[in-house]
């Protein structure tokens, strides 16, 4: 048997104390040095503060290991010229600038040339509306601005924290065709709440709980198993976890539950 190839991200009992408060009690997290790595877990588990905590824009203990290299004690300037490309949750588009301003600024010095030619060949709509001002833009296409933004500088993985978050199905599907062309170059950690985008993109998973991992391993395997799918992310139950929020947490998202939102999302 050929040895599994080395993880491209590997993260060790990551803790997060922010104000006092303990969010993250020890994130175990592998994501694979190819194709797409989900990142689940219902509203309020510790997702984002995961990538926060790996990015460095929070303070955290533990290990992050990048290709085998610790990060954990660099500033997120530096992982950032290591390659981490990051769309966050809010998209984080400046809505004054036009969309030709806000990929500008996201050039590297140092990191060649900006692959424009991937971003206008996998964006043709964001070529077309290079003068436009971002926060004029429908929500898929502000989302493509922050995902094409990590793809100039030959970053050698993308994060991408819910990026179908609010958006119209039509927007949900381009935004995972999307995603799936920028897999197969690039390894991509995905937060996502869709798992019917889950189970088209990913091929590993991890699920964190109250600021810990509780499963990881294929994707498919857990989206099969019912019974594992609701108790570690609440849906596929018919019983007391619905859509509507509850004490004990929302469930994640589903493609059904999407595209109930779509009148109000998405303008
Ligand atoms: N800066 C902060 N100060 C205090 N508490 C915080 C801070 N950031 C996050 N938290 C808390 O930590 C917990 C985890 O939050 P986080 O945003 O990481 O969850 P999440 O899994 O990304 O949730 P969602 O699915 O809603 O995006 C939540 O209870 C949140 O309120
Ligand atoms: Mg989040």
């Amino acid at each position: 048997m050929t040895p599994a190839p080395a993880p491209l991200l590997s993260v060790r009992d990551l803790r997060v104390v922010i104000g006092g408060r303990h969010i993250l009690h020890g994130v175990d997290l592998t994501v694979a040095a190819s194709g797409t790595t989900a990142l689940l877990g219902r509203n309020g588990a510790g997702k984002t503060t995961t990538v926060r905590g790996v990015l460095g824009l929070v303070p955290r203990t533990g290990s992050v290991q990048l290709a085998g290299e610790e990060t954990v004690r660099l500033p997120t300037h530096v992982l950032v010229r290591r390659g981490i490309g990051y769309a966050p949750e809010d998209r984080g588009v400046f809505a004054a600038l036009s969309v030709a301003e806000n990929l500008r600024l996201a050039e590297r010095p140092g990191a060649g040339e900006p692959d424009y030619d991937l971003v206008h060949e996998l964006f043709p709509e964001l070529a077309r509306r290079a003068r436009q001002a971002a926060g004029t833009l429908s929500g898929g296409q502000q989302q493509m601005v922050a995902i094409a933004r990590t793809l100039l500088n030959g970053n050698r993985l993308i994060i991408a924290d819910e990026p179908t978050k609010g958006l119209a199905p039509k927007a949900v599907t381009e935004v995972a065709r999307v995603l799936e062309r920028v897999a197969e170059t690039v390894p991509v950690l995905l937060v996502e709440q869709n798992l019917a985008l889950v189970r088209r993109l990913a091929r590993h998973c991890a699920v964190l709980a109250d600021g810990r991992t509780v499963h990881q391993g294929p994707a498919a395997e857990l989206l099969a198993d019912a019974e594992a799918a609701r108790r570690l992310l609440g849906v596929g139950s018919t019983g007391h976890r619905g859509p509507a929020r509850t004490p004990a947490g929302p469930p994640v998202r589903t493609a059904a539950h999407d595209a109930a939102r779509t009148t109000e999302a998405d303008t």
